[in-house]
């Protein structure tokens, strides 16, 4: 008997200009046996009725998850593999996760485990998660207060956004999601970083937005495509990460949560100035990235007394090796190093930084 082999295909996160006839087709070509979709209320409110044209999703179940990321926990994990369970899913189903990067980190996480691994797709309707967690097949869910403790690399099927849907969306959800450009414009060069910080977040240009949005998921499909287990140059992605995440489970474990594009350009803040004293990143574009996150993003309410518990958070952050903690620095716009540690001292320096100094 011959059997076929199929060749891995590379998804490709693709801004759709005709949504529902580009997802049936998606669909059909994955033939699956049944249709899941996954979603949150805010999504099942604004986003699930535009469905109700696909002629593949006229029969599909609905599980509905609680918004927001105190909801990306194993206990949502449960829930949706509970559901999949009891509604029959087989290895040949397919999960659809309409959301944004809650939904698609959990769902893809779900999906890559029930049965050993179901095929999942993304529906972005936010921008971060147009942006960033769509794309590149990390999933994973929040665990003991750290952020995206368990999970798995494993890439959707496909990853469609409607840029539609981020009419919906408020003034602080754009500029979380916008945060994920202006580092990926930082990482890849002076041209691109020039240009986010020029977008004007007060008055919104959709059309301009798609533009630079393309232009963003092509430089992280790139990075992903050379580097999809982030062995090396995918660490490039977790600049301003290692600090934002602390700040976002601070935030969290203070009930003030933050919303994680502000904790990255907050975290950028810290990691830039230790660009600035560790590799040379240009005082200038340090001190002008200050003013832009001042004016769209506002302070950080940390104080010292804060410093103790995010250096902690930080010592367990999943990036590290041995006793070090793990950074992505700049030596210039374009130019990231991976791989860098700072001492105590050196980062104590920085929350200082973020707290008075720019
Ligand atoms: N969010 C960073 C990455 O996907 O690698």
């Amino acid at each position: 008997m011959r059997l076929k082999i199929k060749m891995m295909r590379r998804p490709v996160t693709k801004i759709t200009t005709n949504f529902i006839e580009e997802l049936d087709e998606i669909i059909e070509t994955l033939c699956p046996d049944r249709v899941f979709v996954l979603t949150d209320n805010s999504a099942k409110k604004y986003c699930l009725p535009v469905l109700s044209t696909s002629k593949w999703l006229q029969n599909a179940s609905v599980i509905t998850i609680a918004q927001g990321d105190e909801h990306k926990n194993i206990a949502s994990a449960v829930e949706i593999w509970t559901f999949l369970t009891k509604n029959d899913a087989t290895r040949r189903s397919l999960m659809i996760n309409l959301g944004g990067g809650v939904i698609s980190d959990t769902g893809g996480f779900v999906a890559a485990t029930f049965k050993r691994g179901i095929r999942y797709v993304n529906l972005s309707t936010t921008l971060l998660g147009a942006v960033d967690a769509a794309t590149g097949g990390k999933t994973g869910v929040n665990f003991l207060g750290y952020k995206n403790e368990i999970g798995v690399f494993s890439p959707a099927e496909a990853v469609l956004v409607n840029t539609d849907f981020f009419h919906t969306l408020d003034a602080e959800n754009l500029r979380s999601g916008f945060a994920e450009i202006v580092k990926h414009a930082l990482i890849h060069s002076l041209e691109e970083w020039n240009g986010a910080l020029a977008f004007d977040l007060d008055n919104v240009d959709f059309e301009k937005l798609k533009e630079i949005l393309a232009r963003s998921i092509r430089i992280k499909e790139r990075i992903v495509e050379q580097d999809p287990k982030e062995l090396h140059l995918r660490k490039a992605l977790n600049a301003g990460h290692t600090v934002g995440h602390a700040i976002e489970s601070w935030s969290y474990g203070l009930n003030r949560p933050v919303l994680h594009g502000y904790a990255v350009v907050w975290g950028l803040i810290c990691e830039l100035y230790l660009s600035f004293v560790q590799t040379g990143f240009p005082k200038n574009e340090l001190l002008k990235f200050g003013r832009w996150a001042k004016e769209y993003y506002g302070e950080c309410e940390i104080d010292c007394k804060h410093y103790d518990m995010l250096y902690e958070l930080m010592r367990h952050d999943k990036k590290n090796e041995g006793d070090c903690i793990n950074f992505t620095l700049l030596k210039r716009v374009g130019e990231p190093v991976v791989d860098r540690t700072a001492s105590k001292k050196e980062i104590f320096e920085s929350f200082d930084y973020l707290r008075d100094g720019w």
